[in-house]
């Protein structure tokens, strides 16, 4: 448990915490992450689901690709759990620089925090491809096949889809909140994502904690590991 220790004396002297997060940050909430053995990818489809959510299926059959991103990646009613509380009351005692996030879900917003940087976008926001306006994520969910704007335009949601760049600016508002970070928290990510994972390795402090229940490939990269879940931590912070 002397590990434990650490990481509450490392927040506690901590005043630029910067949060990388994946699905992992979400399972607690009922969201099912992507590779653990439950994980979305784990699941039986007609094709791959990483070839489903990716631009070239989006073009080729829009109608095929609604229907699963409408079933499998629009999770409306869920609630955020400790590890995102824990996070906004961090916000709210001036001690987090920021939350990196490669998750859509929005549930860090609804949870309170408001320096989010979602590297891959999220379903909360989604626009007509023609004229631009917005959409919610109601609209998109209660719209039978592929959801259409009254202009006629297909409504798009404004999600990093496979074969698709990040935003420029996300990305580097969240390398200059890692490179300025004292503290960084990596957590419920395989790590197996470009460029997300590689953001990491802006960071150029020697206080870097991994909580992640599988290994990762940078393991051996963090000042602190835990292999468990991020409730049972965060309940302790
Ligand atoms: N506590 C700690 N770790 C957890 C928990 C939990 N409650 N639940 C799951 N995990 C860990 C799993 O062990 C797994 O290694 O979280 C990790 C989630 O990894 P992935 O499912 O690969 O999710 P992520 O790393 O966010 O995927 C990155 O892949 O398909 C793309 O765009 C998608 O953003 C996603 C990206």
């Amino acid at each position: 448990m002397q590990n434990l220790k650490t990481l509450q004396q490392w927040v506690k002297e901590s005043k630029r915490i910067v949060f990388f997060g994946g699905a992992g940050v979400s399972t607690e909430s009922g969201i099912p992450d992507f590779r653990s053995v439950d994980g979305l990818y784990r699941q039986k489809f007609e094709y791959p689901p990483e070839q489903i959510i990716s631009h070239s299926f989006y073009l080729r059959d829009p109608s095929y690709f609604f229907r699963f991103y409408r079933e499998k990646m629009l999770p409306l009613d869920f609630d955020p759990n400790i590890t995102h509380t824990v996070l906004a009351r961090w916000e709210q005692e001036g001690k987090l620089l920021g939350i990196v996030t490669q998750n859509i879900d929005g549930l860090h917003q609804k949870a309170g925090n408001t320096r989010v940087y979602e590297l891959h976008g999220s379903v909360l926001r989604n626009y007509c491809v023609k004229c631009g306006k917005f959409h919610t994520a109601q609209f998109v969910k209660n719209h039978p096949d592929v959801p259409r704007c009254d202009c006629g335009g297909i409504v798009k949601p404004d999600v990093v889809l496979y074969e698709e760049p990040l935003n420029a600016q996300v990305m580097d508002d969240a390398i200059t909140a890692i490179a300025n970070a004292d503290l960084l928290i990596v957590a419920g990510t395989s790590l197996t994502v470009y460029p997300a994972a590689g953001l990491i390795r802006y960071y150029n402090g020697n206080r870097m904690v991994l909580i992640n229940r599988d290994e990762t490939p940078y393991d051996s990269h963090a000042n602190l590991v835990f292999h468990q879940s991020l409730g049972e931590i965060f309940k302790e912070l």
